[in-house]
């Protein structure tokens, strides 16, 4: 399973991304906020992303936690990017976004929050690069667990073989040297406190590996 580092709660983020280029991860994920969709407000400063972007080794994975989703993709322009994803309830039309995200190169996501239900994602399956299962309700790290997630992966993973689809299931939220044992069958998943409040980050990393 590849490993994305949500460095949302690090106390350098800069120093974070450094540290992390020395480890074997695949991805740093962005958890941009607007204080909207979500409580909390996180990476409204671009500079920040695109100065974290240029000094990653590793493509970022946005995961836009906003209502005007629109807005906020059009400012990610030709940066060191793999994947943008969005949320059902964005303010904007999904399929229009969706379109966005592409015609800048870069593959599209949605997620499904703790508290959502999954069926609601179905219809936008065949037009997505990945799925976000979020395994915490969505603004904040450091939660715990949602222990349902297991039944949404496993739907997915079926749902996609049956349908022969390609897309990439990636889990984010509470997600540790224990947690990751309910995560099986995900291709994807998104660390954030356990690895950024560890002093030893490829002690942490290792110790994720199955
Ligand atoms: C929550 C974010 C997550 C979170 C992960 O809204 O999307 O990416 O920061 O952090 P941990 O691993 O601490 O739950
Ligand atoms: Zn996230």
């Amino acid at each position: 399973m590849k490993i994305s580092v949500s460095i949302l709660d690090a106390v350098n983020r800069y120093e974070a991304v450094e540290k992390l280029n020395d480890t074997n991860i695949s991805y740093i994920h962005i958890d941009v906020m607007d204080g909207k969709l979500v409580n909390n407000i996180q990476f409204q400063d671009m500079d920040e992303i695109r100065e974290i972007s240029k000094i990653s080794k590793f493509p970022l994975q946005v995961h836009l936690m906003v209502e005007d989703a629109s807005y906020y993709v059009s400012k990610f322009a030709s940066l060191n990017i793999e994947s943008i994803t969005i949320h059902l309830n964005i303010k904007n039309d999904i399929h229009s976004v969706i379109k966005e995200i592409h015609n800048m190169g870069y593959l599209a996501g949605i997620a499904v929050s703790g508290e959502e239900d999954i069926l609601k994602i179905i219809p936008y399956l065949k037009d997505i690069d990945m799925i976000l299962v979020m395994s915490v309700v969505p603004g904040r790290g450091g939660q715990a667990f949602i222990s349902n997630t297991s039944d949404k992966i496993r739907y997915l993973r079926n749902y996609i073989i049956k349908n022969h689809l390609s897309s990439v299931i990636e889990v984010d939220g509470g997600i540790n040297d224990k947690t990751i044992k309910n995560i099986d069958g995900a291709d994807i998943a998104v660390v954030g406190s356990y690895i950024i409040k560890a002093s030893d980050y490829d002690k942490q990393i290792k110790s994720l590996e199955q």
